[in-house]
């Protein structure tokens, strides 16, 4: 149907669990932002049944869920031009996972790193649900057939396995060409937004350090004073992309900088090398604030009408389940199950 007029279809996913960060905004939502603007069909989930593999708050869930909605609208992804949904909304997303936890192997799931991290020690205590979190993850991208993935460098290890669960289902089953092989787009300055307060860890909304991280719904001063404070190096800023090897702190900062403005790194260097931080920090904040705080007030209204956001999800898992509806239906009946009704 649809499939036809695309030459690609671009899926990805966003966890409704706290505070968007900037590295969410810069490594995903802006890149989903973008993508809206070419021939190509853009389709984009609030994954709430990812959320639950740790604990949520119910209450918490379902704000965080519309506010993550608000979000996307208030970046600028657009109901006209993209499938907007949450995940739960769409039974397909677990139906399909299932067949896929029976696909993929325990030596794989084994691998992740994703999964040491957040497990941490207490392997035995955390919940079946994160283990096999990447097979739902291959089951929200397979089940439109999607061909491209804009993602940040930390989920290119998922694309990856959802790639080898395509390509073990179509040997099992001997349907070659059924799911085909999505492509990770892991491009731009901030693929890899890196915790303020330490250059060696990614920015997380899990961080228990809020001045690591800005959060989309930062204000101005909270932003200043975050940038301010920032982790750096007692050197001028290189004005080369080599002399930021071994400056991680350095190397972040001029990232972002060259993110939020569109400019390459070598063009940020080029304007502003040679200066301490205590000049490029107040030109880094100006940006930040400039390019977050129209964000952060159009969430602030969104989230003024619940029952609208409610509306865009509802629409948004009526086109999903369009495209997910015949794929699911056509992988049973590849499986074997039997359908009578
Ligand atoms: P999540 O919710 O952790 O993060 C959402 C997106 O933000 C990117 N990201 C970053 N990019 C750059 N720098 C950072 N510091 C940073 N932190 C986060 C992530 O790479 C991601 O693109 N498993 C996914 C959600 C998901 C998904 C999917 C994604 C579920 N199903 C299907 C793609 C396709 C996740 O936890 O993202």
């Amino acid at each position: 149907m649809t499939q036809a007029v695309h030459t690609r279809r671009i899926f990805s996913g966003v966890q409704p669990t706290g505070n968007l960060t900037l590295g969410n905004y810069l490594g995903a939502v802006k890149r989903f932002v973008e993508m809206q603007d070419h021939d190509w069909q853009t389709i984009y989930c609030v994954v709430d049944l990812h959320a639950i593999t740790v604990w949520q708050d119910p209450e918490q869930l379902r704000r965080a869920t519309r506010e993550l909605t608000a979000a996307f609208l208030a970046c600028g992804l657009d109901p006209a031009r993209s499938i907007l949904f949450n995940q739960s909304q769409v039974p397909e997303h677990a139906q399909l996972a299932w067949i896929f936890n029976c696909v993929a192997r325990l030596g794989w799931l084994n691998r992740m790193t994703q999964f040491k991290d957040k497990a941490g020690k207490d392997r035995e205590r955390v919940s079946t649900g994160l283990y096999v979190y990447p097979n739902l993850m291959a089951a929200d991208i397979l089940l439109y057939h999607a061909t491209h993935v804009p993602v940040g460098e930390d989920q290119k290890q998922h694309v990856e396995l959802t790639r080898d669960i395509a390509a073990k289902f179509n040997n099992d089953y001997g349907v070659p060409d059924f799911f085909p092989q999505p492509e990770p787009v892991i491009e731009g300055a901030a693929t890899r937004v890196m915790s303020l307060r330490d250059g060696t860890k990614k920015m997380s909304k899990s961080d228990p350090s809020d001045m690591s991280r800005i959060n989309l719904t930062d204000d101005a001063d909270a932003i200043s004073q975050k940038i301010r404070k920032a982790r750096t190096d007692p050197e001028p800023l290189p004005s080369e992309v080599a002399g930021l090897e071994g400056r991680a702190e350095a190397r972040n900062l001029v990232n972002i900088y060259a993110a939020l403005s569109g400019l390459s790194a070598e063009a940020v260097l080029a304007e502003h090398g040679g200066k301490p931080f205590s000049e490029f920090k107040p030109a880094l904040a100006d940006l930040t604030v400039a390019s977050i705080s129209p964000i952060s007030a159009k969430m602030r209204e969104l989230m003024g009408d619940v029952a609208e956001i409610d509306r865009i999800l509802g629409k948004g898992a009526e086109q999903a389940s369009e495209i997910a509806e015949p794929i699911l239906a056509k992988t049973y009946e590849i499986v074997g199950m039997v359908r009578s009704r």
